[in-house]
């Protein structure tokens, strides 16, 4: 028969039990064992009615309080393996903060992208606003407000892509892919009042092959100044602003007389060539980029001619300005030290991530 003293030694045992159960089914043993239906703790709980009536009090208190002690550390035990568990769990499944990441690639943008976007930013430090314009244009823009008319022989170097208009060819106003910029000078001068200063990035088209410099969709930027007073000095000004702060003013800038239908007078603009410096020669020979002259043709330039001015209702008296235009792709090979102007549409890699 149960007394106090064994219902002591079943708690001592009952509770070293529930310490050393390493995990949630060894917990629930321990409880069936001792707790259970048949448990040892509940037959001595059973055996009370069997004791003496003088005993039965202080028997069944102390059965009672070990029950509540086992039953406390039961729960206690279950609060501290499910911890565990967790911590283990966390441990196996914790990421690998040292292997080397997937490589991230970035894009960045097209050198052509960069070069409009310095060409503008360098023009909007002296006041020029960024426009653009329409690429399918009207010979009209394209050509007769610009001086250029039918049967001009300007229009030979222009070897210009016609196209069919969707609303039905006419032949008094033929459609084509823009041949260059120019014919925003005429469209914004129409549609705004002096002061003007605009820059025109954008794509042109020319029925041309292709060499280490030409290309027969490339780009342009057009610059386009208008104002009471300005003069050649104020043209020069610019393009020499222009020129140091693409280049850093290393440089040189050449301005020659040349001819252009919507200006006058009119010049060339050019730098000296990157690949040979300047002096037309290479290792291998004749420079290739330069084609030996030593001199890369940047752009054209001149004032704006007073016919293009009176076309769109400006008195020439009171109102000049100035014009330069060139192309995008070159000012590319410069910065970017780019040999072959078919390098920025061919889309290989190796070039873009690193021109
Ligand atoms: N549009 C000319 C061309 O493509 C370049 C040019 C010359 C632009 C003189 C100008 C200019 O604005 O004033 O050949």
């Amino acid at each position: 028969m149960a007394n106090v003293t064994d219902l002591m030694i079943m708690r001592e045992q009952a509770l070293a039990a529930v310490q050393g159960a390493p995990d949630v089914a060894e917990l629930e043993a321990v409880r069936v064992r001792w707790l259970g239906r048949s448990g040892l703790l509940t037959a001595a709980l059973r055996s009370v009615a069997a004791l003496p009536i003088e005993e039965r009090r202080a028997f069944g208190a102390a059965a009672n309080q070990v029950k509540a002690d086992l039953e406390l550390a039961l729960d206690q035990g279950s609060a501290r393996v499910r911890g565990a568990a967790t911590l283990a769990q966390f441990a196996s499944e914790q990421a690998d903060l040292s292997l080397p990441p997937r490589r991230l690639r970035l894009g960045r943008l097209h050198p052509i992208s960069r070069t409009i976007r310095e060409v503008s930013r360098i023009l909007a430090t002296m006041g020029f606003e960024t426009v653009e314009g329409p690429e399918v244009e009207s010979d009209y823009y394209n050509f007769e407000a610009l001086n250029i008319p039918r049967g001009h022989p300007a229009r030979d170097k222009f070897n210009t892509l016609w196209v069919s208009d969707p609303l039905g060819d006419d032949p008094e106003r033929p459609v084509l892919l823009r041949t260059h910029t120019s014919p925003m000078q005429i469209r914004v001068m129409e549609s705004r009042r002096p002061p003007i200063r605009v820059c025109v990035p954008g794509r042109c088209y020319r029925f041309e092959a292709t060499d280490a410099t030409h290309e027969s969709v490339f780009f342009q930027y057009e610059g386009l100044a208008i104002d009471e007073q300005l003069s050649m000095a104020d043209l020069k000004g610019v393009l020499y602003s222009f020129a140091r702060q693409l280049f850093g003013g290393e440089r040189k800038v050449k301005f020659r007389p040349d001819y252009f239908p919507f200006t006058e007078p009119s010049a060339e603009i050019a730098f000296d060539c990157f690949v040979c410096n300047g002096g037309g020669r290479t290792n291998s020979g004749a420079c290739r980029t330069c084609g030996g002259s030593g001199w890369i043709e940047a752009a054209g330039c001149g004032m704006v001619h007073p016919a293009a001015l009176r076309r769109v209702g400006y008195d020439p008296e009171r109102h000049q300005g100035f014009a330069f235009g060139g192309g995008i792709e070159r000012l590319a090979m410069l910065l970017t030290g780019t040999p072959d102007i078919r390098l920025f549409q061919t889309n290989d890699l190796r070039f873009l991530e690193t021109a």
